[in-house]
């Protein structure tokens, strides 16, 4: 249960907006902050002793008190692109996207018709997400509607703010992996109509990639993302040459990759792709006019060899990006483990991603990549109370590098560089500090 009133401590850093020149307007940082939370939700962010006076004593006196002097907190992460079922591949040898996705991606999700083995998949990727600080993820399950279940059941067990959908496809797969068009309709409004809006839980139109659906699924997909105002839409785009090539011989009358989305009405708000490596100017351009967001999944893309997310050049045509693991295709759960690759990605480009740009990128512009952003991001009030408790001393070289450096900007930076999971010291959840033990 939610506790009522819950006060909380710390350096506290959160961000108001893009900080693309490093603008101080885009972000608040105090030093000695209060959060002041009440049934979950923020009300108030500020310095300890202004927040604190603001409070009458009576009310202070009812609250849980969680002291992280000393300590970072930031809104929870959000990872806008992973697969769930897929935490058992990362890590699996060789070649690229496609060879990947047959040899050790589809036998993999086969297992999930078991609704044990997607219940027991679900607990503990939910788990590993938590103990690695992400709160909100645009989750990929399989072709089963078990597999949804799982992972809903699973997220609302945990109070969480989630995005999840049933993988459509019906070609170019093994055969127990294969639905048809009509049946992947009838159910995904099944799951629609059982987990969307339940709690915290959204549900995501989710066709794999235009290879694996034949334009009457496509269709279908569409229909659906449209039959409602608030549904969200999840694949894949550009992230493989032979891919690419793929998408061109079976849609030859369409012009690009995303025009294939495009024409099947799969584009523009709460739609999100993964991976946008080899877009045309057309595509950057049009999916800026529309709304439509991509994930950068910088350890995936190292990983298989896709290639380098162009992210200062997607972010100058104002595309909504966030941040991504892709797990399994990603080596790690941790997004501080991605941002630290994503500036290394950054550098091939010669745009240095900036320290607060990341972090933005790991919290707030991940909300708006995925249209989340007036119930989580940041911590203004009425935003849902997930957040992160960073400690930098749990890793010895970090500590020792820190020792001395004020600077606020220097000290995220060599976070995002040498940082990982082990630096999460608490996640909350709706003010509550809730325990990932595997
Ligand atoms: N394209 C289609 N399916 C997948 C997948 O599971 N992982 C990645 N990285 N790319 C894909
Ligand atoms: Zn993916």
């Amino acid at each position: 249960m939610s506790s009522a009133l819950t006060l909380v401590r710390g350096q506290i850093l959160h961000f108001l907006s893009d900080p693309i020149q490093d603008d101080p307007s885009s972000y608040e940082y105090f030093a000695d902050g209060a959060l002041w939370i009440e049934q979950g939700k923020i009300l108030k962010v500020g310095n300890w002793e202004t927040i604190t006076s603001t409070i009458t004593p009576e009310k202070l006196s009812r609250a849980t008190l969680y002291d992280y002097s000393g300590k970072l907190i930031m809104p929870g992460l959000v990872d806008t692109h992973c697969h769930y079922p897929q935490a058992k591949v990362i890590g699996s040898y060789g070649r690229q996207l496609l060879d990947w996705l047959n040899d050790y991606t589809f036998p993999t999700e086969a297992a999930f018709a078991d609704p044990d083995v997607a219940l027991r998949g679900a607990e503990y990727f939910v788990k590993r997400l938590l103990a690695h600080g992400t709160t909100t993820a645009s989750v990929f399950a399989t072709v089963h509607p078990t597999s949804v279940d799982a992972f809903m059941q699973t997220a609302e067990k945990y109070g969480l703010r989630m995005l999840c959908g049933k993988v459509m496809m019906d070609r170019h797969c093994p055969d127990n992996l294969r639905d048809t068009a009509q049946q992947s309709g009838i159910e995904s409004q099944d799951l629609i109509d059982r987990w969307h809006g339940k709690g915290r839980l959204r549900y995501s139109i989710t066709p794999r990639f235009a290879p694996t659906s034949t334009p009457e699924q496509l269709h279908i997909a569409g229909e659906l993302y449209h039959s409602r105002p608030d549904l969200h839409v999840q694949s894949h785009l550009a992230e493989n040459w032979d891919e690419i090539h793929w998408v061109r011989s079976l849609f030859p009358e369409l012009f690009d990759y995303l025009n294939v989305y495009e024409y099947y009405g799969l584009t523009g708000e709460r739609t999100i792709y993964g991976h946008c490596i080899h877009l045309s100017p057309r595509e950057i351009q049009s999916m800026s006019e529309q709304g439509t967001a991509a994930a950068f999944c910088p350890t995936s893309n190292l990983f298989l060899g896709s290639g380098f997310f162009d992210y200062s050049k997607v972010a100058e045509a104002n595309v909504r990006i966030g941040l991504a693991t892709d797990v399994g295709g990603g080596t790690s759960f941790s997004l501080i483990r991605t941002l630290g690759e994503a500036y290394k990605v950054s550098q091939v480009h010669k745009q240095p991603l900036s320290a607060l740009r990341g972090w933005y990128l790991a919290t707030l512009g991940g909300a708006k990549a995925l249209y989340l952003d007036s119930f989580i991001g940041n911590f203004t009030s009425g935003k849902e109370a997930d957040f992160i408790v960073i400690d930098t001393s749990t890793i010895e070289e970090l500590d020792y590098r820190l020792q001395g450096v004020e600077s606020l900007s220097e000290r995220l930076f060599a976070l995002m560089i040498m940082g990982d999971e082990r630096n999460i010291y608490a996640t909350h959840i709706q003010g509550n500090k809730i325990s990932f033990d595997a």
